[in-house]
């Protein structure tokens, strides 16, 4: 949510900025702006709408080198010029990512002091707070060890001060911030993707930490002078960029039986077994959510394991039960999601174990978790998660097997079958992300609604498909239990309705033919997701899945889903991989 970076070296910074903000867009893509300075004066460019419209005001061969930028994701005033960051109060130029809950609080106190503001946003407040703190003690180390002690909230802040035109100051609070280093040019980011075509360095600045980037990096807490660990990103550039694919969320589909085959392998050395637990809560939201649904299914089944599944910003307002031996899952492909980190402290705050299925190593729910996997995803950057959900469910479809390997209710013969059929899955997965879905996408494109149909384990993966769609095409879908449609919702399927039913769970399907029947005669337009057989009066599309077994059926089951949404989406013109409102690392609550 909302993306920051900065640059400080030799090079023209404006072209630095501008490339890095563009590896960012997709935290953020409302408005953006760059502060540099030049002949040791600061120069601010702001601009509504996506980094293109910033770009054209840009003289990136301007005489300067340093300067932070901002892609934002609004959340305190809509987005405008105005609102957009930097935001520049007295001698502090700031950029930030987070939210100041108390700046109304500050903003009324400031006001007093003579501040005007001119902004609708909590950041200018921040700008004014910094300012006013450094007019006091002229010390900007000493001024930012003093304001977290005043700001509430969640933040990461890059900051030019105009007496220091050759420092940035950053620092940050819950939200995420790395300082990438090369030789003697520094950066600051939001994550190590943004400045991978420079740097694999890098420093991960941890909570009330500050760092200053000048020809070196230095680094306090509290004030005091502190050492820190550079680190190395394992990706390369390419992981970043789109390898020829027209959008990321294809060439992520794209890669999905490779990250099949990744994430069994992985599993099969995990150590981490739910053996001993004999209750898990999994908690998360969006897509990562739907996964937990699906996991439900594989562990309750196979390693007869209870499980509830929670939505994160539910889970902390609910009323928590002591159980004994119980394992709290939460599971987020960017780490960074404020509700489910709020729900895993609170887990762990109730003594509970706690056990993160993360994707970006080394974010917040990686760190603050009792035990971590990394799912095997590599970097997504499409907003609509499509190989991070599979690399999740397969995550979590391993541990279900291994756990009922490790309990002896399935032999370790069944348990090399079904790593074998996993490797099947992925030759599979190739041949349906070839399949030609144009027929059924131009026929939803031009549709107000659709409904997406399932029961039990088909339920949760019709979720999925549904949000898919939803997300990134804006056409109006619904995910339904198959059984639950009569009691309310057929009221609404007319002549031509699109309902895709989704039908991979084997136990229950002659349930749902009756359901798409009745669909049918009411004049729904049923396309079918299926591995079985069916009566051909039962559907007017039909999109054949290979039947494997229960753990490889549904990852099968979601690559139609996945492609179908992208079909869409783009035959109605859709900004594929930046959806409007939406951001990828949703770090507000
Ligand atoms: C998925 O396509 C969505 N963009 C969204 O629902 C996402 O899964 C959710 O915001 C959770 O994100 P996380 O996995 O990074 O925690």
């Amino acid at each position: 949510m909302c993306g920051i970076v900065g640059y400080v070296g030799k090079r023209k910074a404006l072209p630095i900025l501008l490339n890095s903000l563009k590896a960012l867009e997709y935290r953020g893509y409302d408005s953006s702006g760059i502060a540099y300075i030049k002949d040791n004066k600061i120069n601010i460019i702001k601009k509504e709408g996506k980094i293109k419209n910033l770009e054209k005001f840009l003289n990136v061969d301007e005489d300067t080198f340093i300067g932070i930028g901002h892609t934002r994701w609004a959340t305190h005033g809509v987005p405008n010029e105005t609102n957009a960051h930097p935001h520049r109060v007295g001698k502090i130029t700031l950029v930030h990512n987070g939210i100041i809950e108390n700046y109304e609080e500050l903003r009324s106190k400031l006001k007093k002091d003579g501040y005007k503001f001119v902004s609708e946003t909590d950041t200018e407040v921040v700008s004014a707070q910094v300012d006013s703190i450094y007019k006091k003690n002229n010390d900007m180390i000493k001024t930012l060890d003093e304001v977290k002690d005043i700001l509430e909230g969640t933040y990461a802040l890059g900051i030019i001060c105009d007496d220091d035109p050759n420092n940035i100051y950053a620092i940050r609070k819950d939200s995420p911030l790395i300082i990438g280093k090369k030789d003697d040019e520094y950066f600051i980011a939001s994550d190590v993707p943004a400045i991978l075509t420079y740097t694999k360095d890098y420093y991960l600045l941890e909570k009330d930490e500050v760092a200053v980037l000048n020809n070196k990096v230095t680094f306090y807490l509290n004030n005091k002078e502190i050492e820190k660990e550079l680190k190395s990103f394992e990706g390369d550039a390419s992981s970043v960029s789109k390898c020829g694919y027209e959008h990321f969320m294809m060439k992520e589909m794209m890669e999905e039986p490779d990250v099949l085959h990744k994430t069994v392998e992985k599993m099969k050395q995990e150590k981490f077994s739910l053996k001993k637990y004999k209750s898990i809560d999994i908690i998360a939201c969006g897509s990562a959510y739907h996964t937990g649904l699906v996991g439900k299914y594989l562990i309750e089944n196979y390693a007869d394991i209870k499980v509830d599944v929670h939505i994160a910003s539910e889970y902390r307002y609910s009323k928590l039960f002591k159980k004994d031996k119980n394992l709290v899952i939460v599971i987020s492909q960017s780490g960074e999601t404020a509700d489910t980190l709020a729900a895993l402290k609170l887990a762990k705050d109730n003594n509970m174990d706690t056990l993160g299925i993360v994707n970006v190593k080394e974010s917040s729910i990686a760190r603050n978790a009792d035990f971590v996997i990394y799912t095997e995803a590599g970097p997504e950057i499409a907003v609509a998660t499509t190989k991070a959900y599979l690399s999740q469910v397969t995550t979590l479809s391993m541990l279900a097997l291994k756990t009922a390997l490790d309990k002896k209710l399935i032999t370790k013969n069944k348990y090399d079958e079904v790593i074998k059929e996993f490797n099947v899955g992925a030759l599979k997965i190739e041949k349906l992300l070839h399949y030609d879905y144009s027929k059924i996408a131009n026929y939803i494109k031009d549709k107000n609604d659709l409904f997406y149909l399932g029961r039990g384990l088909d339920y949760a993966l019709a979720m999925e498909g549904s949000l898919k769609l939803k997300e990134i095409s804006y056409l109006h879908s619904e995910a339904y239990a198959s059984g639950e449609l009569k009691h309310g919702t057929i009221s609404l399927i007319e002549e031509g309705t699109p309902v895709i039913s989704v039908m991979v769970d084997n136990n229950i399907i002659s349930k749902s033919i009756s359901n798409n029947k009745e669909v049918k005669s009411r004049g729904g337009y049923v396309i079918c997701i299926t591995n079985s057989e069916i009566p051909k009066d039962s559907y007017d599309e039909v999109i054949t899945v290979p039947n494997i077994n229960d753990f490889v059926n549904p990852i099968l089951a979601l690559i139609p889903m996945q492609m179908i949404s992208y079909y869409v989406a783009k035959a109605r013109g859709c900004d594929i991989d930046k959806p409007k409102n939406l951001a990828k690392s949703v770090t507000v609550e």
